[in-house]
């Protein structure tokens, strides 16, 4: 018998109702995050946002100490069916926290809609995931892949830039980023000329450079992460294009990645739902607390592995710690005001967040806040039901 069940049983006897003997044990978080590759690093800070916000709790969400199950995804998608699988089905956990890679992200809803899961998303931005498998169990702490490119679509249109090119990974976040930007770039009387990609998570860029100089475009969008996207921003100003071609990006670009790309970054412009000088009171008292604990800077993994765990909290005070109650779980969560270290958001009606997008400039090891370039921007969600 399980120790959950032993615990029933002994309370029951007890006279003790099944609920209080569930809120006695742990909330098992089975959390699905890369470890090894290029977005390990994403991994990590999103663990430690998590982490961070239980250990100021006290280490307990509404009553019920978290107890933490790890698969390292490898942000592999053709592992993903079996690692999911072995944190519901082998190790019963009570919420999925997961994923960074949208391919990873996807497997990972389905699963969760197949077995009725509750589901975090703490960054991966697959429109899919508060789109067309959206689900009553499924809520996202971050973004989708089409709200950072649209608003870059409409900054790099008031630029007075008309001619782009386009060049990413050819996967869903490379693809759903470039689309949001040109639907807006487009909309605003731009054209998107050439659209170049690569495979995950290849780093050979040089012909693809040398294919932008010859086509001289009149800037150039782009979305990498990890290290991937230190090694672009590094491989495009050896190229000589930093000072030719103006470089724009969704955010993921130069977020955590500063320290590695020097001087390369240096200026940059790009659009995402957090920056490091914000400047407020929530985001200072979160800034403080994360380096005394890591003695290392957040970046946006940190803040949405955080909202993540806050997202949790909501719902689990709501149902008083017992995560049986989902419907009165979701109910709580959709009307939960989060109070984030970005700003405070709430979600869309498919439980995406609806956030500012700030248009940063990356000046020594920051990424600064110019403006807001679109603000509380819903992703469409089409096709969702909810
Ligand atoms: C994604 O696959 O959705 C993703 C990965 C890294 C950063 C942002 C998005």
């Amino acid at each position: 018998m399980s120790f959950v069940r032993t615990a029933i049983a002994a309370s029951l006897a007890l006279g003790v109702s099944v609920t209080q003997a569930q809120v006695a044990t742990k909330i098992k978080v089975g959390l699905m995050l890369p470890a090894t590759g290029t977005f390990a690093s994403l991994g990590t800070a999103i663990e430690n946002g998590f982490r961070l916000y239980v250990t100021e709790q006290g280490g307990k969400v509404a009553g019920r100490e978290i107890e933490f199950v790890k698969v390292d995804d490898e942000s592999e998608p053709s592992k993903a069916t079996d690692n999911v699988n072995k944190l519901i089905k082998r190790d019963n956990v009570d919420v999925l926290v997961g994923t960074v890679h949208s391919g990873v992200a996807m497997a990972m809803a389905k699963a969760a809609k197949d077995t009725g899961t509750i589901l975090i998303v703490p960054n991966a931005g697959a429109d899919a995931v508060t789109g067309p498998m959206c689900g009553a169990n499924i809520f996202r702490s971050s973004f989708s892949n089409w709200q950072p490119g649209y608003a870059m679509g409409e900054v790099v249109a008031k630029k007075g830039h008309k001619n782009v090119v386009t060049i990413t990974w050819k996967y869903a976040a490379g693809d759903e980023s470039v689309r949001g930007f040109k639907e807006a770039f487009e909309k605003a009387g731009g054209k998107v000329v050439k659209e170049l990609s690569l495979p995950f998570p290849n780093v050979e860029f040089q012909a693809l450079l040398t294919e932008i100089a010859s086509t001289k475009p009149d800037a150039v969008y782009t979305f990498f992460a990890g290290g991937g996207a230190v090694k672009f921003v590094k491989d495009y100003a050896a190229a000589g294009l930093k000072k030719s071609v103006p470089l724009y990006g969704a955010g993921f670009l130069t977020d955590g990645t500063l320290e590695a790309q020097g001087g390369d970054a240096d200026g940059l412009l790009t659009t995402l739902h957090y920056a490091d000088s914000l400047g407020t009171p929530r985001d200072n008292a979160f800034r403080a607390s994360y380096a005394k604990t890591y003695k290392l800077q957040p970046d946006v993994y940190a803040v949405q592995g955080y909202d993540a765990a806050q997202m949790l909290a909501a719902g689990l005070a709501a149902v008083k710690g017992d995560i049986s109650k989902k419907a009165e779980f979701a109910a709580a969560v959709e009307k939960a005001t989060i109070d984030s270290p970005r700003g405070a958001f709430t979600l869309g009606k498919s439980h995406n967040p609806v956030q500012d997008i700030y248009l940063r400039q990356v000046s020594g090891a920051e990424n600064k806040v110019v403006e807001v370039a679109s603000k509380a921007l819903a992703d469409p969600g089409r096709g969702c039901r909810l």
